[in-house]
């Protein structure tokens, strides 16, 4: 597939960057680098495999494959090999990888000397539309995930589908789940489209939520619209967990369980009155036109989710979750837990 690229603002201030999306979008990278930058460190996976045509001298640094990589431990793995190689300031971090290359190098280059610019390099489906816009970086610590990042926008973000040929099935799944939260917040005839008119209303729709909201006090919240039953059964184990390196057993990937958890929220807001059954059956209907599973995995144990719900940052204490109504997706407070009990049991299971 060809055809012009597409160019999506993410209008912040002073700040405001460019996500160049589509097939060959590569061809762009040089003109993100910034003119002062006379050394690049490329952080990368292995098995990534996308070259990289430079202006200007360059080293990789690889990062092992598997979310336990996604650590401080990491950061200082990067720090010290920018070191090494005398990576300045005034040069580029460029983050060629999905998600995890993405909040760990921007995280890296966002302490590195106080702040060295980062390109990102997009190469799953799930950084594309997500993970690789909006500048949230970070890393996970045994108490919980993404517990410790910075606010730190990239120059700019290439989201070039060739580098997509290689994806596993999996992570296109993974990438589809998040893809289908977006149909509710807003993007319509997502089903229809396609893929590079996808990522592009996907990353429309996020760059028009994180310019409203660049730190997440409110409207950022709504990006989490299927994510506290999926961060849940992560916590669980029933998703999130398959790794390369310690071979454990395949569970559901975290764009997997936002399709189960759009599900659910949906199942929630009728149980309070604030949607129709029709509306549950579009969320059912659009998670399974995507060819993922809208059931609740195996195993799931429907008291344990909740007290995980009640444990995660972002629900401040209380059950809230972001849930659909008459005026849309917002964030909804109080909610009584012997109620999301009842709905997990309620929820036909795999
Ligand atoms: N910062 C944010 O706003 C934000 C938003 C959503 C998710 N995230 C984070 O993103 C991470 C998940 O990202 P992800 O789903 O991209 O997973 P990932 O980065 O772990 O990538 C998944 C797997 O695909 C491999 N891979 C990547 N590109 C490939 C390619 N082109 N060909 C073959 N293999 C390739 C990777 O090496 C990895 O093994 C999580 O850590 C999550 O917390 C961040
Ligand atoms: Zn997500």
């Amino acid at each position: 597939m060809s055809g012009p690229l597409r160019r999506v603002e993410v209008p912040l201030r002073p700040e405001r960057y460019e996500v160049v999306i589509g097939p060959g979008a590569l061809g762009e990278l040089a003109s993100m680098l910034p003119g002062t930058a006379r050394l690049a460190a490329v952080v990368t996976q292995p098995g990534i495999g996308v070259e990289l045509d430079l202006p200007l001298p360059s080293f990789v640094v690889e990062i092992a494959r598997g979310e336990a990589r996604k650590s401080l431990a990491t950061v200082e793995q990067l720090g010290r090999s920018f070191a090494r190689h005398g990576l300045g300031r005034s040069d580029v971090v460029i983050a060629v990888g999905g998600g995890l290359v993405t909040d760990v190098a921007g995280l890296a280059a966002s302490l590195w000397h106080r702040g060295t610019p980062v390109v990102h390099v997009a190469t799953t489906l799930l950084a594309q539309i997500d993970a690789a816009i909006g500048g949230k970086t970070g890393v996970n610590l045994p108490e919980g995930k993404n517990l410790m990042g910075t606010f730190s926008q990239p120059r700019g973000v290439v989201c070039d589908t060739d580098t997509l040929s290689s994806l596993p099935e999996e992570e296109w799944r993974s990438g589809l789940g998040e893809l289908a939260k977006y149909a509710f917040l807003g993007v319509a005839g997502l089903a229809g489209m396609s893929l590079v008119d996808r990522i592009e209303a996907c990353v429309a729709c996020k760059a028009g939520v994180v310019a409203a909201d660049e730190r997440e006090s409110a409207g950022r919240m709504l990006l989490n619209y299927g994510h506290t039953l999926a961060h849940a059964l992560e916590a669980a184990g029933l998703a999130g967990g398959a790794d390369e390196e310690t071979h454990a057993p395949a569970t559901l990937r975290h764009g997997e369980a936002v399709a189960v958890g759009l599900v659910f929220a949906a199942r929630l807001a009728e149980a309070l009155g604030r949607v129709d059954a029709a509306r549950v059956g579009e969320h059912v209907a659009l998670v399974e036109s995507l060819g993922l599973s809208p059931l609740l995995p195996k195993g799931s144990d429907p008291s344990r989710l909740v007290e995980f719900m009640a444990r995660d940052k972002k629900a401040h204490g209380d059950l809230t979750f972001v849930l659909d109504g008459p005026a849309g997706v917002e964030p909804v407070r109080g909610i009584d837990a012997s109620l999301v009990v009842r709905i997990l049991e309620e929820m036909p299971s795999a």
